[in-house]
């Protein structure tokens, strides 16, 4: 099978979260499935920078007003179709955002060019590739449906993936005129939404399929308080949308391997991650201290729950614990994690900006990662922590609860639990849940075979893989390997 996955970001190009790890894992997870998957990016900076062996295969002169070229090859093991249109994507830094901190005025624009170029890619534009199934993550894509269902296809199919349903590019109805779509596009079936153009509502309506990345988080988005004004939407037509569990790419994040690491470590020689511990305290100018150390990797913002941590620090401190918090976003949080660092010098630390390398020392090193979100469709940071031995502490939602096992009492018995969960996501809850942890990581045997429980549970791609194939083949009327 043939599909199309089209994605704003991708690893390890151009990263702002999970989507892009998502997104650069997929293709090579599915290619024992049979599927064969192209991604189409938009040429950012840092995309085209990297495609210099490409092959242009289209180009246009009116690519809503401005002019472009789609460029095939492969960079990183992935095989990319890079649509270069400079006026629209040439722009450094954050994808989504000038360097104040705003969102562009033109993203409108910029992914609705994508989208409709997935959609002719589809109708066959380049010689010798036609994709039966095109893949679109998140608002950035979720006009690809649309154009799908009212372009001239009886036959290509869609699947819309929500990755998070907080980000639903909405704007304003004077841009429909521009979108290249019917006028009877702009109804409740099509684009349509709240007397605006809803580009993840697009997608929501007109997609074949729709999945999210968790089991959980699908059942929460039909609920008022989860599906953000979507919830109606997805209840009419629940048959149709499905929870898909994100994996990790077991060759980027492996700790017997891992580069960013000062040492290497598996299961069985778990006392490796000391000196790991080390570094991350150096890194984070924290004390060289035997206690727990709680850390953050995260986007710093209401939906992770940073300002629930934060009403914490003081009791994790006091019971000779410390905090390593590698995260940016909103100010107020990163001035509240600075305010707790200033006032426990040596005990916690918080280090700005976006640093990959580092977030992989944090995972080897620090002994809990700490996820207290509100509402999570996936999370990797968790899965990550897992397979290095870093015990999730997680409140209970989304994806978080669908890939960690609460220490409690019969998980502890039965010999299963792999972190510590808390709910609902309130200061007090998780005040609990890190009393808990810590009376856990005072029992030193029990902790040890936590974390080797965790290193060992299945956060692979291979199951998820297997079901959205098993989702194309439906589409497509294939069978797939599994029941051929
Ligand atoms: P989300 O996509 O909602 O931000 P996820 O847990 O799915 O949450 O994915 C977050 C990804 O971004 C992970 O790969 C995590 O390691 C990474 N990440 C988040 N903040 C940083 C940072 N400051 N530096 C490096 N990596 C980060
Ligand atoms: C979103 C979600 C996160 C998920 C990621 C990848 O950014 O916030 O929970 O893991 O997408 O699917």
């Amino acid at each position: 099978i043939e599909v199309l996955s089209v994605a704003s970001e991708l690893y390890p190009l151009i990263k702002t979260g999970g989507l892009a790890d998502v997104a650069g894992a997929l293709p090579g997870a599915l290619s024992e499935s049979g599927v064969s998957m192209r991604t189409l990016v938009p040429g950012y900076p840092a995309v085209t920078s990297k495609m210099t062996g490409g092959r242009e295969v289209a180009t246009f002169s009116d690519l809503f007003g401005v002019t472009g070229r789609l460029v095939a090859g492969r960079v990183e093991g992935l095989d990319l179709i890079v649509l270069d249109a400079p006026a629209l994507y040439d722009r450094p830094g954050n994808p989504y955002m000038g360097p104040e901190g705003w969102d562009w005025p033109d993203n409108w624009k910029r992914y609705a060019a994508l989208s409709w170029v997935a959609s002719e890619l589809g109708l066959g534009l380049v010689e010798g590739y036609r994709p039966q199934v095109i893949h679109a993550h998140d608002w950035q894509a979720g006009l690809v449906p649309a154009y799908v269902k009212y372009g001239p296809s009886a036959t290509l199919k869609t699947v819309m993936t929500v990755h998070n349903m907080a980000f639903q590019g909405t704007f304003g109805s004077d841009i429909f005129g521009q979108l290249r779509l019917p006028p009877h596009a702009f109804s409740v079936e099509g684009v349509e939404y709240y007397g605006g153009v809803g580009y993840l509502k697009a997608g929501v309506e007109c997609a074949d399929v729709v999945t999210t990345v968790s089991p959980t988080y699908a059942g929460e988005i039909r609920t008022p308080d989860f599906g953000m004004g979507l919830d109606g939407l997805l209840n009419n037509r629940s048959e149709t949308v499905f929870g898909v569990l994100n994996g990790i790419d077991m060759g980027a994040w492996n700790p017997a391997t891992d580069t960013a690491l000062t040492q290497n470590y598996t299961a069985n020689s778990i006392q490796g991650r000391q000196s790991n511990k080390r570094a991350v305290q150096e890194a984070f100018g924290l004390e060289a201290s035997d206690g727990p150390l709680f850390a953050v990797v995260s986007r710093l913002t209401w939906q992770k729950g940073i300002d629930l941590l934060a009403a914490n620090i003081g009791l994790i401190v006091a019971a000779g614990g410390q905090l390593a918090v590698l995260g940016s976003g909103e100010t107020a949080l990163e001035n509240a994690i600075r305010g707790a660092a200033q006032e426990h010098p040596g005990r916690v630390g918080l280090v700005t900006g976006y640093n990959e390398k580092l977030s992989h020392l944090v995972q080897g090193g620090a002994d809990v990662m700490v996820v207290p979100s509100r509402f999570e469709p996936c999370g990797l940071t968790q899965l990550y922590a897992l397979r290095y031995g870093c015990i999730p502490l997680v409140s209970r939602v989304g994806g978080l609860n669908d890939t960690v096992i609460d220490a409690n009492v019969a998980a502890l018995q039965a010999d299963v639990a792999t972190g510590v969960q808390f709910a609902p996501p309130s200061e007090g809850a998780l005040a609990d849940a890190i009393r808990r942890t810590l009376a856990l990581y005072a029992d030193e045997k029990t902790w040890k075979k936590m974390q080797r429980r965790g290193m060992k549970s299945d956060v692979s791609w291979e199951t998820s893989a297997a079901r959205y194939a098993q989702i194309y083949a439906s589409l497509t009327g294939y069978a797939t390997h599994d029941n051929q």
